[in-house]
């Protein structure tokens, strides 16, 4: 896929969201803002019914759906959800603080085709609170990783990650704040090189190429 040549089709994204949803937000406005040529956003589905990522896809009028989770078989929410990311002809599905596991058929129908964005230098403190995890550590370095998605937690091929200092000042919310501020820098990074399709993974190695 590749999408340097203006008569590409656009790299449609379907956002999975549980919650807040800055990340999504941020890809929105980096698209808005022509940050994101040749990328749109094709739906936004929550898998929870009072997300405010959701109620800010539907007020800013995007196509978006929302399949609860809750008391489901995770195979059967999954898929539910694969269909809805089908039926509007999603080529790259991107996880924004999506807080449920997906299941193995659900990653093989979307191969190198998922990502997700995790508050850590992976493979260091992957799983919840990974920022307080690596305040708690004594972490100097703190961080963001994109990642393609696979079978286990926070693990496939890295796109980008985005390094910071624990300052001595920080507190476990501070760290988190200068880490949310360099997530929503890192989610339009990596759309932007995966969309652009001028990349191979080589192994666990996602490898740039030269265009
Ligand atoms: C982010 O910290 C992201 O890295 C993690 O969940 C959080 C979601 O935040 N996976 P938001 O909903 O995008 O604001």
């Amino acid at each position: 896929m590749s999408n340097s040549q203006p008569d590409r089709a656009p790299t449609r994204l379907g956002i999975l969201l549980s919650g807040r949803g800055s990340n999504f937000l941020a890809i929105a406005d980096s698209i808005r803002t022509g940050r994101l040529p040749g990328v749109e956003i094709a739906v936004v589905i929550a898998n929870v019914s009072d997300a405010p990522g959701l109620a800010a896809a539907r007020a800013m009028g995007l196509p978006h759906a929302v399949l609860v989770s809750k008391g489901r078989r995770r195979e059967d929410h999954d898929a539910g959800v694969a269909a809805c990311l089908k039926q509007h002809n999603v080529d790259l599905v991107c996880l924004a603080g999506y807080m449920r596991l997906l299941s193995p058929g659900f990653v093989a129908q979307f191969p190198h085709r998922i990502l997700n964005i995790h508050p850590s230098l992976l493979p260091a403190f992957p799983g919840l609170e990974a920022q307080e995890q690596a305040f708690a550590y004594g972490a100097k370095i703190a961080g963001c990783t994109v990642h393609f998605v696979d079978d286990e937690l926070d693990h496939g091929p890295i796109v980008v990650q985005r390094a910071i200092p624990v300052l001595a000042s920080d507190d476990a919310h501070s760290l988190a704040q200068r880490i949310l501020a360099e997530e929503h820098q890192a989610y339009t990074e990596a759309i932007a090189l995966v969309a652009s399709g001028a990349y191979e993974i080589r192994g666990r190695r996602y490898v740039k190429r030269n265009s």
